[in-house]
């Protein structure tokens, strides 16, 4: 039996994604959907569903289908539903940055999302709750087309190496891939409080790269956001060729930027994709929703002891 949807690319020529049109929560029960949605998120790592149902309900089921829910690490960040993650910006209570002399709500650099711990999860579904009346776009890259993209002599490179993460939310303290113009206005109120435990977060390293198990295909994985450092290779001559490989994941090619529409939800292997905010103008609001679908893949360390996600639930 033919899916109940149809596919198309995300974008003309994109070396990732794919488009899904007309799915229905019903057809969530099909054995086959399932194996056929899951199948194409492998294949493709980002998925758009546009043209179907798009309840908070919708949102929460078919993220079920590419693995179990997970209660974000920081309760700040939650939903009142405690499957969804909110991601906020009010011009009275938002993180705001001034990049290249403008004033920009909720701009987020080039990550994956929970690097920062040794357990990252396996992926999310955005979806808008009220869009700005312009901008507020989320851009999304592929990691797998990343690592193609390394020159030789840089794959080789960096082979055994892994890079440091820490959970700092700053990005204009940020090391690698942002732009240099880049200057912290202010912080949400949640975004403060989680702020101030950032030193009772471990420190985490994850390897540069690794092969994507379903597919062979390997992955640079690395987040400009979030990264420190090269774990063996303290100093200049590290931060030189960690900035050089970032330089791959974090220009405009090869990217895509995702125009919101009331109605959308977008899929993301967390592993595999990098995804960005760029950001809404400072006196709008934006306020999104994202599931957490569990995971582990096994290759992030915790250097400072434990395992395991720290929680921050007190
Ligand atoms: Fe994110």
């Amino acid at each position: 039996m033919h899916p109940p949807f149809t596919v198309a690319e995300l974008a003309p020529g994109l070396p990732f994604g794919a488009t899904v049109t007309g799915l229905r929560q019903a057809d969530l029960a099909r054995a086959e959907v399932r194996e056929a949605l899951t199948r194409l998120w492998i294949d493709k790592g980002v998925i758009l569903f546009r043209g179907g149902d798009a309840t908070s309900d919708m949102q929460c089921e078919l993220s079920e289908v590419f693995g179990p829910p997970q209660a974000f690490p920081f309760k700040e960040s939650r939903a009142e539903d405690p499957r969804l993650v909110k991601i906020k910006y009010f011009p009275d209570d938002g993180s705001c940055y001034e990049v290249d002399g403008k004033l920009i709500g909720g701009w987020i650099p080039w990550h994956a999302d929970m690097t920062y711990f040794a357990q990252v999860n396996r992926g999310g579904i955005l979806r808008p709750v009220h869009l700005p009346r312009s901008d507020g776009r989320t851009g999304f890259r592929c990691k797998i087309a990343a690592w193609d993209s390394l020159p030789q002599r840089l794959q080789d490179r960096i082979e055994g190496l892994h890079v440091v993460y820490t959970a700092n939310l700053n990005y204009a303290q940020g090391k690698f891939g942002r732009p240099a113009s880049l200057k912290f206005v202010r912080g949400a109120a949640s975004w403060t409080r989680i702020m101030e435990r950032m030193y009772q977060y471990p420190r985490v390293i994850h390897p540069m790269f690794y092969t994507q198990a379903e597919t062979g295909r390997k992955v640079l994985n690395v987040s400009p956001g979030f990264a420190d450092g090269i774990y063996q290779m303290g100093g200049p001559a590290g931060e030189d060729l960690l900035m050089e490989v970032v330089s791959y994941c974090t220009t405009d090619d090869g990217a895509y930027f995702h125009e919101w529409r009331e109605g959308d939800m977008v899929l993301w292997d967390n592993w595999r994709a990098l995804h960005c905010a760029c950001g809404t103008p400072a006196d709008d609001t934006r306020i999104m929703e994202r599931t957490t679908i569990a995971g582990d893949y096994g290759l992030g360390r915790n250097l400072d002891g434990g395992v395991g996600l720290p929680r921050f639930d007190a």
